[in-house]
């Protein structure tokens, strides 16, 4: 009878075996159950139809009471086997259930607008400039005072401020704000290194505007400072129209047109020919042919006044600046028609640019 089956082989086939994963145990195990106790075909059906009942009558009560021996002993065996081969007996990272569906991980992707500041800073560094970075939370002396918006000055109002509450008991200058714009890290990186500079400040910035396609009361900028001595208005519509060609196309004109920035003196608001109809008229530059992009122009020597004793003697020293809007060149660049989508979250929107 024990040729039927060796104990220490079912054992190995299964138990012992450390590199069987347990899909491929519990495999065996069934196999094995099978082709010992399945009711047809297994080998003590087989036993009882083919050998047992055809024993001659005084062999039938021995014969009978060994295969129950063994049948027992095996219902043992299998029944310590299934344990081995249970998903319970797992654990860790073991224990999964394999019916699960499986995990998807969905590979991120940067999203388009910090696509798009990356892409603005990739082509001022490839000219030199270095990457300088301020907070969002500012006090009113780096965001208007140190950058010539005297306290009243009507310019403040072109940036209409979201400002913390409970401020009134400290001096004007020190009150906190949502930055409105990037430009007082102009200040805070003059503060800090001395000239020659060259830098680009990407970064978040508040105003208190009303949501709509064009608008969000939260978006980006890139600042640009540049100061050295002898920097002239060459150098400024050299390298803005250089940056405007490398961001959106060899082809592409630039256009200076005066402005005003207290900031800045002279000033200019800069315009692309239009990149969708090359600058005959279109719906999206509203038939003008430009696309207005960015302020900037020469430092203003009040600016330099406010950190002139790290080396920034206006006599001496010249520069020029620039603030370009991001999510409008991400809207630009990538065709789409609503600043909403950026910040909205939709993964079906935000995919797209994966
Ligand atoms: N800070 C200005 C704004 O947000 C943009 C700007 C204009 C930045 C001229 C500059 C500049 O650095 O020179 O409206």
């Amino acid at each position: 009878m024990t040729a039927f089956f060796s104990e220490a082989d079912v054992v190995k086939t299964i138990a012992e075996d450390p590199s069987s994963d347990i899909v491929r145990k519990r495999t065996a195990f069934k196999d094995l159950r099978d082709r010992w106790v399945a009711r047809s075909g297994g080998l003590f059906t087989e036993a009882n139809d083919h050998w047992l009942k055809r024993a001659p009558a005084v062999a039938k009560r021995d014969a009978g009471r060994a295969i129950n021996e063994i049948r027992t002993k095996l219902t043992v065996y299998l029944d310590e086997l299934e344990k081995h081969v249970s998903f319970s007996a797992l654990s860790g990272r073991e224990a999964f259930d394999i019916t699960l569906p499986s995990i998807r991980r969905p590979i991120g992707a940067e999203h388009p607008v910090i696509k798009a500041l990356n892409e603005i800073v990739a082509v001022f560094k490839a000219m030199g400039y270095s990457v300088s970075e301020g907070p969002e939370i500012e006090t009113d002396y780096y965001n208007f005072e140190a950058l010539n918006f005297p306290p009243n000055h009507p310019a403040r109002d072109t940036q209409d401020t979201l400002f913390i509450a409970g401020q009134q008991s400290k001096p004007p200058r020190d009150r906190l704000l949502l930055r409105t714009h990037t430009s007082p890290v102009q200040i805070r990186t003059m503060e800090k290194l001395a000239p020659p500079i060259r830098v680009v400040i990407p970064g978040k910035v508040h105003r208190n505007d009303a949501p709509d396609a064009s608008h969000s009361p939260m978006f980006h900028q890139v600042e640009g400072l540049a100061v050295d001595t002898n920097i002239t208005f060459c150098d400024l519509k050299g390298t803005l129209d250089h940056a405007m060609k490398a961001l959106f196309g060899s082809s592409v004109r630039t256009r200076f047109q005066p402005s005003f920035f207290p900031f800045t003196e002279p000033s200019a608001e800069v315009a692309i020919s239009c990149i969708f109809c090359d600058g005959k008229g279109c719906r999206t530059c509203k038939q003008s042919g430009w696309i207005e992009l960015l302020g900037c122009d020469m430092v203003d020597p009040n600016v330099f006044e406010f950190v002139r004793a790290n080396g920034y003697d206006p006599a001496k020293v010249s520069g020029f600046a620039f603030g370009m809007g991001a999510d409008r060149i991400a809207l630009l660049k990538y065709g789409v028609d609503d600043i909403q989508l950026f910040f909205q979250g939709d993964v079906r929107f935000l995919e797209q640019f994966a």
